[in-house]
């Protein structure tokens, strides 16, 4: 089993040590290689995604990813900045099934700027699609606007598309998953407004024909948004496009008290997998050893849970996180009075001795 580790910028090498110290804690057969990526990979090789990396990346099991990014880079031209490493992994290797769950752990429900009767327990799974929409349609750019009130003023576009498989295939990745847990699926959308959502409504709709045990409710995006800050436990699997997806996923993490505790799956059709926090790179806290490492060794778990077909190696991980809780450890983002605060390595350390 073949890993390609792509630590990334700010916070990412530091992470992602901890994760693979994690893996290397387990012993299993696992074969990892690193390389850069982002913003490193831009200083090291001139591009945000080298051909070498791409090369590693397509031939691995799966991706181990930290984080890219750093506002040095804001001014770079779009094709060079750190981002179009992810975007390029994402589409290059067809990774359309992103799998963020947002669970509130028993220990940190008081971390949530939620109330905790709100959040006790929480444990949602958002399905993002990640390989179309307003992301990567084309065509986008700059131009004279050719009509309206302001014809001939510069202006820019971007251009909101899904074809029919695409929905379709989404949509069987969240029924599917809904048949593991509790059976229900809320579609997002802005039907009432958009075309593009209005086709994946029905879509998702006509899909839902496959799938009469999965009960099936659509929700507009604005409402969505509303809803998961008042009673976020009403959800369970919440299926949505590219766009969407990216914000309320922001907004789902922080109902578990820390965007540093979530990890997250984004597959393709033959279940290769890429693996990184749902959290980004965090350049004002980098090299300072303080950055909670949780999300990242989750999402180690997931990767062997869903790409290398190690359920147990994967369970006893999550248990380790669990119980590291339990003995009361913190990062400084989890930290609260009466719990030890811990930095980044110390955390990575006591998930493995609790493996152990
Ligand atoms: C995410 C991030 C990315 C996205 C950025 C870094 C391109 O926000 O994974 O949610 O927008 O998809
Ligand atoms: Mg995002």
């Amino acid at each position: 089993m073949k890993i390609a580790i792509l630590p990334g910028d700010g916070i990412g090498p530091e992470i992602v040590a901890e994760a693979v110290k994690v893996l290397r804690a387990l012993d299993l057969a696992l074969e990892m290689e690193t390389a850069p990526v982002g913003g490193a990979a831009y200083e090291a090789a001139g591009h945000p995604l080298p051909e070498s990396t791409l090369k590693l990346a397509r031939e691995a099991d799966a991706i181990l990813f930290g984080a890219v990014g750093d506002w040095k880079y804001d001014t770079l031209d779009r094709p060079l900045r750190p981002e179009q490493a992810i975007l390029g992994l994402r589409k290059a290797l067809g990774l359309f099934a992103n799998f963020r769950p947002a669970i509130c752990y028993e220990q940190l429900t008081h971390a949530s700027s939620l109330k905790p009767e709100l959040v006790a327990g929480l444990d949602i799974l958002i399905i993002r699609e990640l390989t179309g929409d307003i992301y990567f349609g084309q065509p986008r750019g700059r131009r004279a606007a050719p009509d309206g009130p302001f014809a001939g003023a510069q202006e820019a576009f971007d251009t909101m598309r899904y074809t029919r498989p695409e929905i379709e295939r989404i949509a069987r990745v969240a029924f599917d998953a809904a048949r593991q847990r509790s059976n229900r699926v809320t579609s997002v959308d802005k039907a009432n407004v958009l075309e593009t959502f209005q086709f994946w409504k029905d879509v998702v709709t006509e899909v839902h024909k496959d799938y009469p045990d999965v009960e099936l409710q659509h929700m507009y995006v604005d409402n969505a948004a509303m809803q998961l800050v008042k009673a976020p436990k009403a959800f369970d699997v919440i299926v949505t496009g590219n766009m969407f997806g990216d914000i309320l996923s922001d907004e789902a993490s922080m109902l578990t008290g820390s965007i540093g505790m979530l990890p997250s799956a984004s597959l393709n059709d033959r279940e290769q997998g890429l693996y990184e926090p749902s959290h980004g790179s965090a350049p004002d806290i980098a090299g300072k050893g303080v950055a909670n490492p949780l999300a990242t060794i989750l999402s180690a778990a997931m990767m062997l849970r869903f790409s290398l077909n190690q359920p147990e190696a994967a369970d006893r991980i999550e248990a380790a996180v669990r119980k590291v809780l339990a003995q009361g450890l913190r990062t400084p983002d989890i930290h609260s009075e009466g719990t030890a605060r811990v930095g980044t390595a110390q955390m990575g350390d006591a998930v493995v001795n609790a493996l152990r």
